[in-house]
């Protein structure tokens, strides 16, 4: 006896975990493509004598990436309602906020461990690397939209999300990097 899964509602959690976490993918590319200026640490040290998050993490990277995040969250809801389109999961003004925020609040807490690692900015870090916004925008979510999460994200989704997750990291980064938007393809 197998656990068997239809492979429809394979694809419709696999789209599914897409639709929820584009508001927090978008943040990481929109913040490489527009960061730059004052970093978020100005620049400071921490107690160690190594810089607080680094260079990589700056307020011009911060506030596009959650702009940007926000923006398209916005755009699923009001196509998503426009369309009747019930078959994919509901997002709401809240949800979207906080799969932005976190996003990009995950990567700068990642950063700081980096740093406290002695890893260099942009050094590779594989895991948290991949998962760092997945990690801060499902903290915040379960923190403040705790009813949301657990009614919405099945089991199938969160599976999809693990497994999608890294391969569109990658993708993304080497996209990035060929482009010329990114120093190193991770
Ligand atoms: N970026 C930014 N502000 C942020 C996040 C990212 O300006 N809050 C920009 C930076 O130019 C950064 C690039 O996006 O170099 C890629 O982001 P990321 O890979 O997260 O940063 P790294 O440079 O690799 O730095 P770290 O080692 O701290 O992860
Ligand atoms: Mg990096």
């Amino acid at each position: 006896m197998g656990i068997f899964i239809p492979l429809s509602s394979l694809l419709v959690s696999l789209v599914s975990a897409l639709w929820i976490m584009l508001p927090a993918y978008v943040p990481n590319s929109v913040a490489a493509y527009f960061g730059g200026g004052r970093p978020v640490d100005g620049g400071r040290t921490y107690r160690d004598g190594l810089r607080i998050f680094g260079d990589g993490k700056t307020w011009r990277g911060l506030f596009a990436g959650i702009g940007a995040g926000i923006l398209v969250g916005f755009l699923q809801i009001a196509i998503r309602d426009a369309g009747g389109i019930t078959l994919l999961p509901e997002l709401t003004v809240p949800v979207v906020i906080l799969l932005s925020t976190g996003a990009l609040l995950g990567d700068l807490a990642k950063s700081f461990i980096k740093r406290r690692l002695g890893k260099e900015r942009g050094a590779q870090w594989i895991i948290a690397d991949q998962y760092d916004f997945v990690a801060g925008a499902f903290i915040l979510l379960l923190i403040f939209q705790y009813e949301w999460v657990v009614t919405i994200v099945t089991p199938l989704i969160l599976f999809w999300i693990i497994v999608i997750t890294p391969l569109l990291h990658r993708l993304v980064n080497i996209i990035g990097y060929l482009a010329g938007v990114k120093d190193v393809p991770w």
